[in-house]
């Protein structure tokens, strides 16, 4: 996939029912069901932020390289930062948003709420998986959030979006390095692990949270058709390395 040159967000809503006006700028413009889905997606965004960092951390140490650890250290500082934006934007919503946002620092391992972020990296080459499929995830998420018609939000979006964009390459290259090891099946093997767990993040095909997030403006793919454009992208980088996109449907628990 060639990404785009991410732009200021604009003033108006992109798309959905109150295209063209102006942006909700603070909670009190925003209509009350719009809260609700902001909050519940803010919720599960930052959730996957903390939790990554939790996953990283025993690489910090443990990276085969220095260069490796320089690189997990800079992965895990933004996404520590993009965990206190969304915190920060979380605490615009009162007493609510604070509770969620307190919750979200004390949630561990195994209680977080996508499958992907409750798997610890048993070895390193997991790091390398994560990056390149469930990061890549991430920046689908992001691309969807792009000039968002929350305010606040679409100004944090695109400095995001640049840093998911190292650390999905910096996951394609280990990938990428080690098929020319002679290292396939281990590469595969990732690709078979993460694969089915990053399909699962796009969230059910029918989803009413996502219906009303493009009615107020707040995001503007639908889960099936984010899901399309990772599958498509994913299998245009394995298949020159040689290696194979498993089945869609196989290992899913979300459909
Ligand atoms: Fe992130
Ligand atoms: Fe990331």
């Amino acid at each position: 996939m060639r990404l785009p040159e991410y732009k200021k967000p604009k003033r108006v809503i992109g798309w959905g029912e109150y295209k063209g006006l102006r942006k909700f700028e603070s909670i009190y413009d925003l209509p009350e069901e719009a809260t609700e889905v902001l909050l519940k997606l803010l919720t599960v965004q930052g959730d996957t932020e903390f939790a990554s960092i939790e996953q990283h951390l025993p690489w910090l140490l443990n990276a085969p390289t220095l260069s490796d650890r320089v690189s997990i250290s800079r992965i895990m500082v933004d996404e520590m930062r993009h965990g206190w934006q969304v915190i920060q934007i979380l605490k615009e919503f009162g007493d609510e948003g604070r509770k969620i946002a307190e919750n979200l620092l004390w949630t561990r391992m195994g209680k977080h709420k996508l499958d992907a972020f409750n798997i610890p990296f048993n070895m390193w080459e997991d790091t390398l998986g994560f990056t390149f499929l469930i990061d890549r995830v991430g920046l689908y998420q992001l691309l969807a959030f792009e000039d968002t018609s929350f305010g606040p939000l679409a100004r944090a979006i695109p400095t995001m979006l640049m840093e998911e964009e190292f650390h999905i390459n910096f996951g394609y290259f280990g990938i990428k390095k080690l098929v020319e090891e002679g290292k396939k099946d281990l590469a595969q093997a990732l690709i078979n692990k993460w694969f089915p767990r990053g399909l699962d993040m796009f969230g059910h095909s029918k989803s009413y949270t996502i219906d009303l997030a493009y009615k107020y403006g707040i995001k503007k793919f639908k889960n099936d058709e984010l899901r399309e454009m990772y599958i498509k992208d994913v299998k245009e980088l394995v298949t020159p390395l040689g290696l194979e996109l498993p089945n869609p449907n196989k290992n899913r628990r979300i459909f």
